[in-house]
Order: structure tokens, then C-alpha cells, then sequence
């Protein structure tokens, strides 16, 4: 297990032509923990997550790997580092679930180099840990959305990154299929110190599986820390203008959001 690795912004803006989405943002991940990002449709999440992977280059600041500007390393030496789930991947026509979670392996292999037998082994290992070992020779188009998004998983997975970002993994997935990503995530992180931040749109299942949550409102952090210290009903009235109640989790005595919509509420 190597040292985890330290994830960091500073001073960072981001934008999109005079659109600015982030400004002066600082925002430091723990470092072998697991951070779930939370906040409303369009607040930035996924911006930011992408300037994290160095998919995105700020208009002003910097994104820190290990201490170092990530704009100083290759997108090569970054995906070795660094793996990223975006939030709609888009896979090349007519490629199948094993090929496509072979191109994890890309960024470990030298020009030219031949497969060795860790990455065939990894990539079996992404398979079987995603439950897709059955589909491995079917088209990732002809699969359901459920099926594709662990495809994508795989595919993070098989890249053996010690950070994953992962923008919302359990989308489409079934609720079984949510409980056992997070699950298998948790793995990756107790077992081989795996840095991983996620969004997540469910704020019980961040509450139960983040060790530290950070809320974004309009490109801004508007809470961040443990679930316990930070979940509670102002902080979501605050990030996604909604009443709730908040009540302990009998499952994992993590807090959960209860929303109060305008129906169903005992008098
Ligand atoms: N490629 C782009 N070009 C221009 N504007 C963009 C682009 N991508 C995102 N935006 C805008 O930036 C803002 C933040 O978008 P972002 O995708 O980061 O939100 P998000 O928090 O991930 O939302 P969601 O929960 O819906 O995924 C939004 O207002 C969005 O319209
Ligand atoms: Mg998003």
C-alpha cells in the first residue's frame, strides 16, 4: 500500500468561456479517506471534479497533487496517479465490456509493451468485482444503463489508481447494485488506501458511506466535514432550499435527510 496521495485546489477558478462557475475556490481532500460531493443540479460539482483530474484547466489557481501543480504532469502520468469516472462517458461504437475495461490498463503500458499478467489479472479483477465477468464479450451499447455504468466502474477500477474520482457511480444502478458499488468503493479504500471522492446526489447513502462530505453551493463549499458534524436539516435547507427532518440512521446510525415535500407530512 502506498502512502496516500494529497489532492488539493487552491485559488482555483474555473469557467467556461465568460461563464464562471468557481471562484477562489480552496478545497483540500483527506488524504485515504472517502469524500462525497454533494450539492444541487449545476452548482459545479462535476466542474470541479473534472478540474481535479486535470480534464479541466482553471482560469486562474491550481489543482495540487502530491503538493505539485497536476498541470506539470503528463495526462499520461496523471491517469496513472489519478482515475476519473466522469458523469456521461461515452464509449467507442461497437466496443466490448472486456475491451473497454481493458483501456484501464492503457496509462501502465509502455509503447509498444505486450500485456504482462498483472494486467490481465487487474482486469479480471475489475470484472469479477463489478459482477460483469458473464458480459465481458458484449457490446457496452447493447447493455442496459445499469450494466454500462458498472462497465465504467470496471474500466476505473482495472486502472489501479491510488485516487478515484468518480462522478455519481451510482446512477442507474438498482438499489442493490448502489449499496454494492459503495461497498466495493469502501473496499478499494480500507484495503489498498485508495483516495475516493465521489458525487453523489443520495445524501444517505454519502452520510453512511463518506467519511467526510463537502456541500457545494454556486461553486462555493458551503459545508464540509464528517457526516455527523455537518448533515443536518439548515445545512440542507442551505444547499438544496428544502425543509427536512434529519433522524439517526437505524442501519449505520449515520444522519438521514427525511425532505418534507408539500404532501405526505404527518400533521
Ligand atoms: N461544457 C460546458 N459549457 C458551458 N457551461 C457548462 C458546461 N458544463 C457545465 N456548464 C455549466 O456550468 C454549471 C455547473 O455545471 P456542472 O456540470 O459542474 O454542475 P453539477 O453540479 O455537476 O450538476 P448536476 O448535478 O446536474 O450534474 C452549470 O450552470 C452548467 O450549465
Ligand atoms: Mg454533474
Amino acid at each position: 500500500m502506498t502512502a496516500a496521495r494529497s489532492l488539493a485546489a487552491e485559488d482555483l477558478t474555473l469557467a467556461y468561456g465568460d461563464r464562471v462557475i468557481v471562484q477562489g475556490l480552496d478545497l483540500t481532500i483527506r488524504p485515504g479517506a472517502v469524500t462525497a460531493i454533494v450539492g444541487a443540479n449545476g452548482c459545479g460539482k462535476s466542474t470541479v471534479l473534472r478540474a481535479l483530474a486535470r480534464l479541466l484547466p482553471p482560469r486562474g489557481g491550481r489543482v495540487l497533487l502530491d503538493g505539485s501543480d497536476i498541470r506539470a504532469r503528463s495526462s499520461r502520468d496523471t491517469a496513472r496517479v489519478l482515475g476519473l469516472l466522469p458523469q456521461s462517458p461515452v464509449a467507442p461504437e461497437g466496443i466490448t465490456v472486456g475491451d473497454l475495461v481493458g483501456r484501464g490498463r492503457h496509462p501502465h503500458l509502455k509503447l509498444f509493451a505486450r500485456w504482462g499478467a498483472h494486467d490481465y489479472e487487474a482486469v479480471a479483477e475489475a470484472l469479477r468485482a463489478t459482477d460483469l465477468v458473464e458480459l465481458a464479450d458484449r457490446a457496452v451499447d447493447e447493455l442496459s444503463g445499469g450494466q454500462r455504468q458498472r462497465a465504467w466502474i470496471a474500466l476505473a477500477l482495472a486502472q489501479e489508481t491510488d485516487v478515484l474520482l468518480l462522478d455519481e457511480p451510482t446512477t442507474f444502478l438498482d438499489v442493490a447494485h448502489q449499496v454494492e458499488v459503495l461497498d466495493l468503493l469502501t473496499d478499494l479504500n480500507r484495503d489498498r488506501g485508495t483516495t475516493i471522492v465521489m458525487v453523489l446526489h443520495d445524501l444517505n447513502l454519502a452520510a453512511r458511506y463518506a467519511d467526510e462530505i463537502i456541500a457545494l453551493k454556486n461553486g462555493r463549499i458551503a459545508a464540509q466535514g464528517p457526516p455527523a458534524a455537518v448533515v443536518d436539516a439548515d445545512m440542507v435547507e442551505e444547499v438544496f432550499g428544502m425543509p427536512s427532518t434529519v433522524i439517526i440512521d437505524p442501519v449505520s446510525g449515520k444522519p438521514a435527510v427525511m425532505p418534507k415535500g408539500r404532501h405526505h407530512v404527518r400533521p
